[in-house]
């Protein structure tokens, strides 16, 4: 591609990009171009890590191969739309959501983004993402969200996944009520999201269970009514304590693993509601011959960022604060670095760390 027939961007660009397990590289890749008339090429603003991307580089999703580039968050630019794209052009200051939809299918349909035949969790997966300087958005109409010109753009990154996923996967299919007693599992960047969002409803009590103090304290600043450490405190019996022996009303699993499952069937009181977030790479056990008499509801979901442009509003509005989530901030350039602070958590005391472009 040559300047005279092509876009005003340059025809090739730095990536971060997984070469299978352990293995990622800051490099140069094309520049990505236009393949549908439904996508929008984005150059990237701001981007950040997810926890899940930890886990392609373990190599836990297979399915993510060699070559790809890696991220499904971040803000931008628009650098060029193709012709079917109608509410969106050049210049624009976009969100990308982690999902993607084509707004038509059957899923999509009925608000199921997440399971969109077409797009669903595809970007840094299936599709090259967006931990480089520009990426290509599929369906961008139903995919990409205006930025408001006042909005804290550091803050608006966490709608990308971790503020959409706490709320949907957490909150809603956990069904909060006003003076609900909640236990959320998992004190990183999407328990944390739990919680904040867990508060449009006043739930009475909020107990934050981690391994790591400093997630802990975190919470605390967050909203937490009280904290339990599980590696050094009986969780179980700490959470029987404060709900005088009744569990509570709610239990959110945002861990992804048997243990802190377990822990949420542990204390659900009758009635109450156990919302799953974490991905799971094991079996659990499900312990019916204790919960089936409970009247309990058991729910997953992967997001589907539906409730994205009502959380737009709260976080813009400064009743969400997104930012509070953020501890580290990085040049695009310096990602690998990035990459080892947020691969190192507990001992850099890191939850979100934002990656912001020179350009
Ligand atoms: N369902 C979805 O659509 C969806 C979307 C995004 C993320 N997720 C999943 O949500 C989960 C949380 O994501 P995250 O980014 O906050 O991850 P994270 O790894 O940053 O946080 C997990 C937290 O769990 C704590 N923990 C580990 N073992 C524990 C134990 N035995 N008891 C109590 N706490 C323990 C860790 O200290 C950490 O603070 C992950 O499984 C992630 O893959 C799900
Ligand atoms: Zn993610
Ligand atoms: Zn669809």
């Amino acid at each position: 591609m040559s300047a005279a027939d092509g876009p005003g961007y340059l025809c090739s660009m730095n990536a971060l990009v997984y070469h299978g397990p352990g293995k990622k590289a800051w490099e140069e890749k094309p520049t990505p171009t236009l393949q549908q008339p439904t996508d929008a090429i984005v150059r990237i603003h701001k981007t950040t890590i997810c926890g899940t991307d930890l886990h392609i580089l373990k190599g836990d999703l297979p399915e993510v191969t060699d070559g790809r580039i890696l991220g499904h968050e971040g803000i931008g630019v628009i650098e060029e739309v193709g012709s079917a794209v109608t509410t969106f052009k050049k210049g624009d200051k976009v969100l990308i959501s982690c999902i993607s939809s084509c707004g038509k299918c059957l899923y999509c349909r009925k608000g199921m983004y997440s399971h969109c035949e077409q797009g669903g969790w595809i970007l840094g997966h299936l599709i090259d993402g967006t931990q480089a300087e520009y990426v290509r958005i599929p369906f961008a109409d139903t995919s990409l969200y205006h930025i408001p010109e006042t909005a804290n753009e550091d803050a608006i990154v966490m709608l990308s996944d971790i503020l959409p996923t706490g709320f949907e996967c957490g909150v809603l299919n956990g069904q909060v009520q006003p003076g609900d007693s909640v236990v959320i599992v998992g004190a990183g960047p999407v328990g944390l999201a739990v919680l904040l969002t867990a508060q449009f409803y006043t739930p009475a009590t909020l107990i934050m269970v981690d391994v790591d103090d400093n997630r802990l304290a975190v919470a605390k600043t967050l909203g937490a009514t009280h904290t339990i450490n599980s590696q050094t405190v009986d969780a179980v019996a700490e959470v029987m304590r404060l709900t005088e022996n009744r569990g509570t009303d709610v239990a959110i699993e945002a861990v992804g693993i048997p243990a802190t499952f377990d822990l949420c069937a542990a204390v659900i009181a009758p009635g109450g509601h156990i919302a799953n977030v974490g991905v799971h790479g094991k079996p659990v056990e499900l312990h019916l011959e204790t919960l089936w008499s409970r009247n309990i509801t058991i729910t997953t979901r992967l997001v589907d960022t539906v409730t994205t442009p009502m959380l737009m509003k709260t976080v813009v509005s400064n009743k969400v604060d997104g930012a509070s989530l953020i501890t580290h901030h990085f040049a695009l350039n310096d990602i690998m670095q990035a990459y080892d602070t947020f691969e190192h958590a507990a001992r850099e005391k890191a939850l979100k760390v934002i990656l912001t472009s020179a350009s």
